[in-house]
């Protein structure tokens, strides 16, 4: 049985004395014994959100690593220091770092196994455009996306993955993919797993893109739906703690 598992990206937002009020809130809502719970603060505040969530049993996460070890690498943050500071999960792949930030198939495999030898638990996002799911491409584009990472890493490694599937035209956007468009997805990224000889029946594929209090429970509802990364409603503690327990009841 997978266990649900809820993520919360802040992205780039936050500020110590917000956080503080976030955080104070989650402690009182958004723990679980039947979800886990993750929360992915931006590089400079992860001590501060690592310190209080240790106590509340949600892990932390990080949103980005360097496919680096140490060095000369300005600007860059290393998998040792995000261990050093208790994250236990990292967030690689997204589509705002694919396509803001240029990072492109093989960029994601040398961060996803950087993180994986430092004993960090990477997320892998994968996900289409608009444009090409309305030019019917979206099995193609997510399919090839998973394959490079996976035929990277080999069948047995992958099998240590969890998978983000978050549809570009979704995220932040208010424009939920429906219950059923995300199972289809979802179940087609597991195929596509079970094909390269990934043991799939442990990995956990998140959902992503507007997720809300209001739509998880459909979703969670969903075979292949194993948890959700979330961006804007995890910046609210109402909204996330909706989620998890969302997340919650469907487990139970
Ligand atoms: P969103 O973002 O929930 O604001 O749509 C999701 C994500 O980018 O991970």
């Amino acid at each position: 049985m997978r266990k649900k598992l809820v993520v919360g990206n802040w992205k780039m937002n936050g500020n110590r004395a917000r956080n503080d009020v976030l955080l104070s809130a989650l402690l009182e809502e958004a723990r679980s014994e039947a979800v886990e719970v993750a929360v992915c603060p931006p590089f400079p505040y992860l001590d501060q959100v690592g310190r209080v969530l240790s106590e509340a049993g949600i892990a932390l996460g990080a949103q980005n690593v360097s496919s680096f070890e140490a060095g000369a690498y300005t600007g860059e943050v290393s998998p040792a220091m995000l261990v050093d500071l208790g994250c236990a999960w990292v967030i690689v792949g997204h589509s705002e770092r694919r396509t803001l930030f240029g990072e492109t198939d093989e960029t994601v495999l040398a961060k996803v196994r950087a993180a994986l030898e430092f004993g960090l638990k990477p997320i892998l996002c994968v996900g289409e455009t608009l444009a090409q799911r309305e030019a019917g491409n979206a099995e193609l584009v997510v399919g090839g996306q998973v394959d490079s990472v996976v035929s990277g890493l080999g069948a047995d490694v992958a099998a240590q993955l969890t998978l983000a599937y978050e549809p570009i035209w979704a995220i932040g956007t208010g424009r939920v993919a429906s219950p059923d468009q995300a199972q289809a997805m979802h179940r087609f990224i597991r195929a596509r797993l079970e094909s390269a000889q990934v043991a799939s029946s442990e990995v956990r594929i998140l959902y992503g893109g507007s997720v809300t209090a209001d739509n998880a429970s459909e979703l969670f509802a969903q075979p292949d739906i194993d948890g959700a990364l979330v961006g804007g409603a995890s910046l609210a503690a109402a909204g996330f703690s909706g989620i998890c327990r969302a997340a919650a009841v469907v487990a139970a």
